[in-house]
């Protein structure tokens, strides 16, 4: 009953209150519980702001220790979740892999399934531990590699770039740069309040079904090319571009005509109205370590030639689109070897930490009620039935 305002979009509809991320979209601000996000992504490893998302308390040495331990403990999967790897069409979407085998995992882990708040910890540890083990050996599988178990005395990231690199006749150094800027990515896409995939998260949770079950939700949310799926999408237009001998005009042309679907990747953000914070350091940190590993990339030209001329074109200037989080983001995952077609899955690695923080906030809030928006119905009014014999 009542009058019901219509916010396609939700461009300016408050769905929660919450105490995770502070995003100012006008001045370009990010925080985590209060810390500015340029100083986490300096001065912290990607397991202490998964803790701080989750626990709203940046950890002590004792409390981090037991939180790793936990991330120890978890990191295998269940031998028998393997054997799904080989049921998968060789061309399978790494990020379709990847949502259905973290939906499975209630199924080995049903802990959750009495009291989902009291285990947690435990849980989200499960979580973050597996799927960074999920993720490496669902490349090994795609490659027809042997897998490589997570060891205990690698960091997270350190450990992940193990599992996907190691292999028994060239044997992976994990370099400290390399993990430095892994650590600095996942930081940097935590968490973002309220987006697509964390809104999923929290809906799907609101109807009260298991963390494993809502994750898995919001993995399927960020693989669309307008959300987390846009990190693909980057590479593909520089390569396009690269391959078109640099037609930046084709391309700018393209983008700004209404007639033609296509959009610039990487660019615009529906909070952000200036430049994407997350993408200021990340465009610094492509430039290190690309320098560091003497890489030099024709598409990172590509790319800052892109940004220089969309940056002064009045039909981006006017709708206020800058460089968001996923310009200068497949860049990095490239120069360090991760395929293009697992960009997005590196995206749902470090967005993990931040759908568990909103789903315990949901589920902790005794307020939540089950996600239920209403519309605006535009249909017909009351119709006579027809029998179908009358029904031309
Ligand atoms: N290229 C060309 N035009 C654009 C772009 C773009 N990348 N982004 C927005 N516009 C135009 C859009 O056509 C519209 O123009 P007009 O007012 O003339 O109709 C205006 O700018 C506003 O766009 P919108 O679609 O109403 O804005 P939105 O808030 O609904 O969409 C967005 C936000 C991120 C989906 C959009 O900017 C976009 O499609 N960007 C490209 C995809 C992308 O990079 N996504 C990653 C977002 S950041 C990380 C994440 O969420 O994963």
């Amino acid at each position: 009953t009542g009058y019901m305002t219509l916010d396609t979009g939700y461009k300016n509809t408050g769905s929660c209150a919450s105490t995770i991320t502070y995003l100012d979209g006008n001045k370009g601000i990010l925080r985590y519980r209060g810390y500015a996000i340029e100083e986490l992504a300096e001065k912290c490893s990607f397991v202490e702001v998964a803790y701080l998302l989750i626990h709203d308390k940046l950890p002590n040495t004792e409390e981090l220790n037991a939180f790793k331990s936990l991330l120890e403990r978890f990191a295998l999967i269940h031998e028998d979740m393997i054997h799904f790897f080989d049921h998968f069409p060789s061309h399978a979407s790494p990020m379709s892999i990847l949502s259905v085998m973290v939906n499975s995992l209630c199924n080995y882990y049903p802990e959750m399934s009495d009291d989902p708040l009291e285990n947690i910890d435990m849980t989200a540890a499960r979580l973050i531990s597996k799927i960074r083990t999920i993720a490496a050996f669902s490349y090994k599988k795609s490659m027809g590699h042997p897998l490589v178990y997570p060891r205990h005395d690698l960091s997270y990231c350190g450990n992940f770039l193990n599992m996907m690199f190691d292999k028994p006749v060239k044997p992976y150094t994990v370099r400290p740069e390399v993990v430095a800027t892994l650590n600095k990515l996942l930081i940097l896409h935590a968490d973002h309040e309220q987006n697509c995939s964390t809104s999923t998260v929290r809906l799907v949770g609101s109807a009260g079904v298991n963390l494993y079950a809502s994750i898995a939700a919001g993995i399927n949310a960020l693989w669309g090319p307008l959300h987390g799926g846009a990190n693909e999408a980057v590479i593909q237009m520089l390569e396009a571009i690269h391959a078109d001998n640099n037609d930046f005009e084709k391309y700018i042309n393209k983008a700004k005509d209404k007639n033609d679907p296509f959009r610039l990747s990487g660019f615009g953000h529906r909070v952000y109205k200036t430049y994407d914070p997350r993408g200021t350091i990340i465009k610094k940190a492509c430039d290190e370590i690309l320098t560091v590993l003497n890489i030099s990339d024709p598409l990172l030209d590509i790319a800052r030639k892109l940004e220089e001329i969309a940056l002064s074109d009045e039909y981006f200037i006017k709708r206020n689109l800058y460089p968001n989080v996923d310009f200068y983001s497949g860049i990095i995952y490239r120069a360090i070897g991760i395929p293009t077609n697992m960009f997005t899955v590196m995206f749902a690695l470090g967005r993990l930490p931040g759908w568990i923080a909103q789903w315990k906030e949901m589920r902790e809030d005794p307020s939540t009620k089950i996600g239920r928006p209403r519309q605006v119905y535009v249909g017909e009014p009351e119709r006579p039935f027809i029998p179908l014999e009358k029904r031309d």
